[in-house]
């Protein structure tokens, strides 16, 4: 067992009498805030989800950031919170959001499936209210601000029993209805701006509001569990990455994780940090969530996971530079001129990889940079558009001059079988590594699916296609696996995906070229298989089931990591 999470590191508890100052925690985390000397001010980073190619002319879904390391409020009964807010002189017409959450959301890279929060906002001469009350339901209220824009504006909500009530400057405003929102007990906090905006947030403060409710401030940090080798007592059964240090020292056990449930799901920390010892940011390093404007990047998830591993004494493996996928709006939509998009390209790999150099210990430089099921190029991207092949090359040989030791990789899916898309992978990689470019490895996915149509390549048949990059020199990584069952998960199902799992294990066990077993997630709870419409529609292709508990895919690594 771990040590026990170190979450919870000051605690701050009022009553009717006294209020909490939640400005007094953590608000450096936040990506776009900054502690000033009048509080913390808030910048718009405009990072949004931008849909894919298919979804094209959809809105992106913004996706403002939520304050995981820092004041968490703990609430019983009627509880209020007061926020004091203003917008510059000069820009008064700024946008200004705060939002409060009593269930956080699930946000992936192409997809957000809302929580429950309240956002208060000033907009204009408006103050608006926004309750959003799970996946497609949320209503709006306005009501007018009294004193010019640019004022300081002091800003109420409180439950009082099945009421919100809303409050400008000390007089209530609106009475709404409380469907539930804050029944976790658990309250969040985000703020935001609009894309350019800004704002400062002077002060906001929490109290109870009667003698029998109870509201109690912690800041939320980091959980540690002690080095995941000595985290269990000899008696309890062995943990992945134990058995695996112990027995094949040479092959990191991974998973792609995400920064909201790592801070705020305690079960999902402690299983991450006993059982692998490498992480992949699954989203949080993508482009557009790290780098949604020009000038500004949003480092806050990706600080949190490569911390998180840092403390628990676990690898980083970055998760990635140059993909066609996940580009913020303003690299796509305007028309850069190849020498500029050079640049952005460099400014962005040397940024990124240079903020965690010597933390991050390899990294899909490349991401899918063949078509889905063929052996040409995808043209798409910008830096295809524009540098041709030669942006592989060239972004291999940024990342490897801004950090020397990082291993380089190139990642993709359908490469596992002899097929046209591998032979063009082995081809491209050869005549990389002709040329003296610095690339170490190539990350073979192994997304799977495995039903009564259809069956997953077969171990033998990938060990037999994989050893020709081997003989090239290369390493070589199970990146992304998961096997998804789709409509069937019965026990028969799980068996065969067990014994599946094993048995891709046991050939990259046993091959000392493979650097990493690495699946996409663990839990099916919070997995990229998950259906975003639906709050219970789990995946089911991962190890542990959506209550967190091991599946037979778990007991059976564990089995194979015994050998
Ligand atoms: C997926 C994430 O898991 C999802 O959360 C997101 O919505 C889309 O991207 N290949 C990759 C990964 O290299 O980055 C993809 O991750 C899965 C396929």
């Amino acid at each position: 067992m771990a040590l026990g999470a170190v979450l919870l590191l000051s605690v701050g508890c009022m009553n009717s009498r006294g209020s909490v100052a939640l400005l007094d925690y953590d608000w450096t985390h936040l990506a776009g805030a900054e502690r000033v000397d009048e509080g913390v001010r808030i910048e718009g980073l405009g990072r949004a989800i931008v849909p894919t190619e298919d979804a094209k002319d959809q809105t992106p879904v913004s996706n403002p950031p939520i304050n995981l390391r820092g004041a968490v409020l703990r609430v019983k009964g009627d509880f209020a919170l007061s926020a004091k807010l203003s917008r510059l002189e000069s820009s008064p017409d700024d946008s200004a959001y705060l939002t409060i959450y009593g269930k956080l959301p699930l946000t992936q890279d192409e997809w957000r499936q809302d929580g429950r929060a309240v956002t208060l906002g000033l907009e204009g001469d408006s103050l608006i209210v926004e309750l959003q009350d799970g996946i497609d339901d949320s209503e709006r209220h306005a009501y007018p601000l009294p004193a010019s824009a640019s004022d300081e504006v002091k800003l109420g909500l409180a439950r009082i029993g099945e009421w919100l009530s809303i409050q400008i400057n000390g007089e209530t405003v609106g009475l709404l209805d409380e469907p539930g929102l804050f029944d976790s007990g658990v309250l969040w906090f985000g703020a935001s701006a609009d894309e350019g905006s800004e704002y400062l947030l002077h002060s906001l403060k929490a109290r109870a509001l009667s003698k029998r409710s109870t509201a109690t401030v912690a800041d939320n940090q980091i959980p540690v569990f002690g080095a995941g080798e000595k985290a269990q007592p000899g008696s309890a059964p062995a943990s992945l990455r134990r058995l695996a240090g112990k027995n094949h020292p040479q092959l990191y056990i991974g998973t792609a994780v995400a920064a909201i449930p790592l801070l705020s799901d305690k079960k999902y920390a402690r299983i991450l940090a006993r059982e692998f010892n490498m992480v992949t940011p699954e989203n949080a390093m993508k482009f557009q969530f790290i780098h949604p404007r020009p000038d500004r990047y949003a480092f806050a998830d990706a600080d949190a996971i490569v911390d998180f591993a840092e403390a628990n004494d676990m690898a980083v493996h970055g998760h990635t530079l140059a993909w066609k996928e996940a580009l913020p709006r303003w690299v796509t939509e305007q028309d850069h001129g190849a020498v500029r998009i050079r640049e952005i390209l460099a400014e962005h790999i040397a940024t990124v990889v240079g903020r965690y150099k010597g933390r991050i210990q390899s990294w899909d430089v490349v991401n899918e940079p063949f078509e889905p099921f063929g052996a040409t190029l995808r043209i798409g991207s910008p830096w295809y558009q524009t540098m041709g092949k030669d942006y592989i090359a060239f972004a291999l040989r940024e990342a490897h001059r801004a950090d020397p030791e990082a291993r380089l990789y190139i990642n993709d899916y359908a490469l596992e079988h002899p097929s046209p898309k591998s032979d063009a992978m082995y081809a491209l990689a050869e005549s990389l590594l002709e040329r003296g470019v610095p690339l170490h490895g190539i990350g073979f996915q192994m997304h799977e699916d495995m039903t009564d149509d259809y069956q997953p390549v077969e171990a033998s048949v990938f060990h037999d296609n994989v050893q020709r990059f081997i003989d090239l020199g290369l390493e070589v990584r199970i990146s992304e696996m998961d096997v998804n069952l789709q409509d069937d998960a019965s026990q028969e199902r799980l068996q065969q995906q067990a014994e599946y799992y094993r048995s891709i294990l046991e050939l990259a066990m046993d091959n000392p070229a493979f650097t990493a077993f690495s699946t996409w997630g663990f839990t099916d709870r919070y997995s990229s298989l998950q259906e975003w419409w639906d709050t219970d529609g789990f995946g089911n292709g991962l190890i542990f089931d959506a209550n967190h508990q091991p599946k037979p895919a778990y007991f059976s690594l564990q089995e194979a990591l015994k050998e």
